[in-house]
């Protein structure tokens, strides 16, 4: 068994591509998130091959958002399939439905909090209210929890913060927007490394880019795990 706290994004085109991706990962890797970009391309597939022949664990990204019975009915199909994580945007109608929609099945509803790529630039041009984005997240992760959420995802640097709400207790925080130090930061905005996200509170770290565009994935994700294991991962704020 790896380390199951990585997550790594097969953000690949398709299924095969993504079955390739985790086959030369090899064992280095337990827990793969399939997104909304693999969709249309076998995702769901993957998702069941990479759970019943491989022993991997699933996170699908979906991040649903739409009427309460719509969500109720799609997480209600989804909970049909063997996934541990499924996100849901964070708004507390869709969390409530997407709890409705999930029975007494034990798969974890994550709340995205705000997308881990925008800023507050982005925020003035989508209409969101006035305020600190750090705010904001932690505004949306309360209510998100409070609605009946299992878990939020945010920036890592929302991670130390949110841990301290009384509302975060025994709940999973699940952080995007990780970089290795020097690891280009592509359209992520609000970054930390893998050691400073662990040591800030995060029980999860997902990463895409840093590993599957590198020459060597499977060495690219060790040296994550390695980096999560080292002291620098224990101390909160390095
Ligand atoms: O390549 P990179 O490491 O930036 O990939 C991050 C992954 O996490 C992407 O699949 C992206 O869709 C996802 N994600 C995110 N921000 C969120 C939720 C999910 O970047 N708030």
């Amino acid at each position: 068994m790896s380390d199951d706290r990585l997550i790594v994004a097969l953000d690949v085109p398709n299924a095969l591509e993504g079955l390739a991706l985790a086959e030369k990962i090899g064992d280095a890797v337990d827990f793969y998130k399939i997104g909304l970009g693999m969709l249309t391309g076998g995702g769901l597939a993957l998702a069941n091959e990479l759970k019943t022949e491989h022993g991997k664990k699933i996170f699908l990204d979906m991040k649903l958002f739409d009427i309460g019975a719509t969500v109720e009915n799609a997480v209600r199909g989804l909970a049909q399939f063997d996934l541990d994580f499924l996100t849901v945007h964070g708004d507390p109608h869709v969390v409530r439905a997407a709890q409705e929609g999930k029975g007494g099945k034990d798969m974890k509803i994550l709340a995205v909090t705000i997308l881990t790529s925008l800023d507050r630039a982005d925020l003035d041009a989508s209409c969101y209210k006035a305020g600190d984005v750090q705010d904001l997240v932690e505004e949306r992760a309360a209510k998100a929890l409070t609605a009946g959420a299992d878990g939020v995802i945010a920036s890592p640097r929302e991670a130390a913060m949110i841990r301290a709400l009384p509302e975060a207790e025994g709940k999973l925080i699940v952080t995007p927007g990780v970089r290795p130090a020097g690891a280009a930061k592509g359209d992520q905005k609000r970054i930390a490394t893998p050691a400073q996200a662990i040591a800030d509170g995060s029980d999860h770290i997902v990463v895409g880019r840093p590993i599957w565009t590198a020459a060597d994935p499977r060495k690219a994700a060790l040296d994550i795990l390695a980096e999560m294991a080292s002291p620098q991962a224990k101390q909160p704020n390095s």
